[in-house]
């Protein structure tokens, strides 16, 4: 019995009957301690139901039901009484819900084909894979008090948890404890919990094995992955219902597409949200904005994004512009258009109270009965920006969409995307930061049940829901165009609308430390298109900083240089041209790099892997003993998809040299081709062979200003453009395939291209090209290099490949296809040899 549940004795006691429950009381705990004690592995005193998909226990007035969706997807739902709890999700998609997998029974539970359910005792539970390691095992009975509950699973000390959204600290959350509430946290720190989002969503890597958990329940829950207990972690909520799913690996990359078909994947955003993106709190006047665009072009600094914040707005008031400040909103669109920009504004989700002036967003949300109400009736009103505002019942389908209707008139101005910023909600001067508990919630939506609710448990999907709304108001006005918006708050399933930042950061080397694993656990919370605030929101940037922030942010998924008012400006050429041409250097190499970045993306809306990585998702057999190697590597390191290798310096402000550790295999420095040998890669779990790649000596960096190692795996084929200034601009010359071969002659080399127009849905209906390349090592020491036939029937930019090849020597430096000789050439490190594209494909020898 934990130390909490002997602490709770009498007050539960008094509590219990009248409250609703979802396991059982204390009385009842007891005796199933005791009774089932010598019952081993079976529920003995428990009431067995068997089901076509799992098993419903029965226990007094305790049921917990645990089912298969599929056979490597487990639901455990437990309740008290006789109705089952409604089954609804705000994050699981209807068909996830919906489906079923077949149970095979056994004696002390079932089997799904993967994973084995062994019911003991106290409604407790064993979950093993087929050779019976254990994946998951209760700890102790759940424990209720009221409403309140929590669930106890065993913790080793081989358990590394992963995920859980923007929560700032370590990659690894073991030892730590975690809050879900979404909260405005302006100038968070490294400890500071709760912040903005709440994702109850986490991996337990174990031994190699991986499990993911994610806990349907959007009140305030709680995390603990063994700070109470060395020996436990737990999870749990102040009420809603006892409902969780568990996800099987045992790879990482099985378990990202198990959540990604749970909830959704980040799907594939516009290609001009992977450029450079210029924003500041805020571009006002106009001129301002107009400056920074003709600059950024004079410069040469490729950018594609331009942003403005709440003082392009009447008086802070959402879907207004100021007329003062910008007198020809229309003009400014179209301009920077022509320049190649794309604006993003933003719309907050407080309007303003302000009735009889004819704001539209007040007026027709009053008459449409669109605002969240008080117990008593009226209109709950709360400090924001503009001042007394009132805020949308999100929780309504139809005010969902009057929502998106707002949107119309900006889209028809050319806005290209729109950002959700204060939507945990957040409102002024309350001591809580958001709006009272008993707002009333009138949740009208299908596949939930029409009942009104409180805040307490809207409140985590309130973000969400904002920035669904959102989106779908964009495709309403724009139906063959991919929306773009960035939230702040959300919820687990809310990538399936926005991409997210993790709000207001500050100008602080430890603060760029942090966008490595907090970007990294979002994007394995399902979100991938994340980005941090480039440069730091609070306080000023010294130039140094903003130099290497800018470096590695080149590098990660959203590439936003934002600032706050009253700062230092942030923009690329503020400290001098020796910082900007460094500067400029690492963005330009984002833009050679968006052929692979968007391929990246494009995998990502399907197999749920986030484009920012840690090392242990593609090397899950890189340690001896299954640990992620991220572990070793510090939690700086990260993989931008598959195959790069980014590793900036773990003490950003230091010059003395750091450790690279890279995973086992081949690998070249991405900036000179040169190669590296860290043993030889492993394809086995030969306990001998891992050993021998612990005596692989880390890489020594010595840190400089204008350097960010970056390394290529070998074994990959990595496609890069030539440079343009923004996405718009159609690249001049041939795709450079850079071909990275591997140690072991036997193993290929691979790699992909994807593109299509860059922003409709026409990619659905096979408007898209996607080409697969490959190279082999023959025995007579040539080369041959494959183009596969093109998949997909658009016609891309590129009529010419370019292959650039290193860590190889061809023998008799010729090269040729199946009709012609080809000149090769030595280029650097690399061979090189050109060839044109053919949508057929075909075959290049070289020796
Ligand atoms: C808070 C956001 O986090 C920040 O990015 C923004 O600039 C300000 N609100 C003003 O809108």
């Amino acid at each position: 019995m934990s130390h909490f549940f002997a602490s709770i004795v009498p007050w539960f006691i008094a509590a219990a009957p009248s409250r609703r429950l979802r396991c059982v009381t204390l009385s009842v705990a007891f005796l199933s301690v005791v009774t089932l004690a010598a019952a081993a592995q079976t529920p003995a005193g428990a009431d067995l139901e068997r089901l076509a998909n799992g098993v419903r226990v029965h226990r007094g007035d305790q049921t917990m039901e645990i089912t298969t969706l599929r056979d490597d997807v487990i639901r455990v739902r437990s309740w008290q009484g006789t109705s089952e709890p409604e089954n609804s999700s705000w994050a699981v998609l209807p068909e996830a819900l919906r489906s079923t997998g077949q149970a095979t029974p056994e004696p002390a539970g079932f089997s799904t084909g993967k994973l084995h359910v062994a019911l003991g005792p106290g409604l407790m539970f064993t979950v093993t894979d087929n050779i019976g390691n254990i994946l998951e095992q209760d700890a102790e009975p759940m424990v209720c008090r009221g409403t309140d509950f929590r669930i106890y699973k065993h913790r080793t000390r081989d358990d590394h948890f992963f995920g859980l959204g923007d929560k700032p600290g370590p990659l690894d959350r073991s030892g730590e404890a975690f809050t879900l509430w979404n909260t405005d946290q302006f100038g968070w720190q490294e400890s500071t919990d709760p912040i903005y989002k709440s994702i109850p969503f986490f991996l337990d890597v174990r031994q190699g094995r991986t499990l993911g958990v994610f806990f349907n329940n959007t009140f305030r829950s709680f995390f603990d992955f063994g700070r109470e207990k060395a020996d436990e972690y737990s999870f749990g909520s102040v009420d809603g219902p006892a409902d969780y799913f568990l996800l099987y690996g045992p790879t990482p990359k099985q378990v990202l597409s198990d959540y990604a078909w749970l909830t959704g994947p980040t799907p594939l955003p516009p290609l001009w949200s992977l450029g450079f993106q210029q924003s500041r709190y805020t571009y006002s006047p106009e001129s301002e904005l107009v400056e920074v665009d003709h600059r950024l072009r004079a410069d040469k600094i490729p950018t594609d994004v331009l942003w403005l914040d709440i003082h392009f707005q009447k008086n802070n008031m959402p879907f207004t512009i100021d007329p003062e400040c910008f007198p020809n909103f229309p003009q400014l669109v179209k301009n920077l258009a022509a320049d190649q920009f794309h604006l993003v504004v933003i719309t907050d989700l407080h309007i303003a109270r302000q009735p009889g002036i004819g704001y539209d967003p007040y007026d027709s949300g009053v008459a449409g009965d669109h605002f969240l109400k008080m117990p008593d009736g009226s209109t709950y009103v709360g400090t924001v920006w503009p001042g007394p505002a009132v805020f949308p019942d999100f929780t309504q389908q139809r005010s969902l969409a009057w929502w998106g209707s707002l949107y119309k008139p900006f889209i028809a101005e050319g806005i290209a995307g729109f950002w959700n910023d204060m939507n945990e909600p957040a409102v002024f001067n309350t001591p809580t930061k958001t709006m009272p508990d008993d707002v009333q919630h009138r949740i009208d939506m299908p596949g939930l049940l029409k009942r009104t609710t409180d805040h307490r448990e809207i409140h985590n999907v309130y973000g969400m829901l904002n920035s669904e709304g959102t989106y779908d108001g964009m495709l309403a006005a724009r139906p063959n165009e991919r929306p773009f918006v960035m939230t702040r708050a959300s919820f687990a399933g809310g990538q399936r609308y926005a991409v997210t930042w993790t709000g207001d950061n500050s100008s602080t080397w430890n603060h760029l430390r942090m966008t490595m694993p907090q970007l990294m656990n979002l994007g394995l919370s399902g979100f991938s298109m994340a980005g941090a605030d480039v440069g730091g929101f609070a306080g000023s940037p010294p130039a140094d900083l903003l130099t290497k922030w800018l470096e590695v942010s080149a590098f990660q998924p959203i590439d936003r240089d934002h600032s706050a008012k009253g700062t230092r400006r942030h923009e690329v050429w503020v400290d001098g041209p020796a910082q900007e041409a460094i500067r400029r250097h690492f963005i330009e190499e984002r833009y050679r790099l968006l052929p692979y970045l968007y391929t990246t993306t494009e995998h990502t809306a399907h197999d749920g892997v986030p484009m920012m990585r840690p090392l242990f998702v593609e090397f899950p057999e890189a340690t001896t003993d299954g640990h992620p190697f991220d572990l070793e590597a510090g939690g700086s390191e990260f993989l931008v998809g598959p195959d790069l290798l980014v590793a900036p310096n773990p003490s950003p402000e230091e010059i003395a040299p750091y450790e690279v550790h890279l995973p086992p295999g081949t690998w070249y420095d991405y900036w000179t081709g040169e190669r590296f040998e860290r043993a030889a890669k492993i394809a086995t779990r030969d306990l001998e062979q891992r050993d021998q790649l612990h005596s692989v000596q880390p890489l020594m960096i010595t840190p400089t200003l204008d350097a960010l190692p970056v390394y290529v795996h070998g074994g990959s084929i990595v496609p890069i453009e030539p440079l343009t200034q923004s996405t718009e601009e159609t690249p001049k010359g041939p795709l450079t395939l850079r071909v990275y071969p591997a140690t072991d002659r036997t193993t290929p080399c691979t790699g992909e291209v994807y593109a299509d127009d860059g922003h409709s849905f026409n990619f659905r209906q096979g408007d898209y090209a996607r080409v697969n390349f490959s190279c082999a090592l023959q025995q007579d020491g040539s080369m041959t290099f494959t183009v596969a036939p093109q998949q997909g029937r658009f016609h891309p930019w590129w009529t010419e490949y370019r292959l650039e090849i290193y860590g190889w020597t061809p023998t008799r430096h010729t090269a040729s296809t199946d009709s012609s000789k080809l000149p090769l050439t030595a280029a650097g490190s690399a061979w090189t040899v050109s060839f044109p594209a053919k949508p057929n494909g075909g075959t290049v020898q070289i020796q």
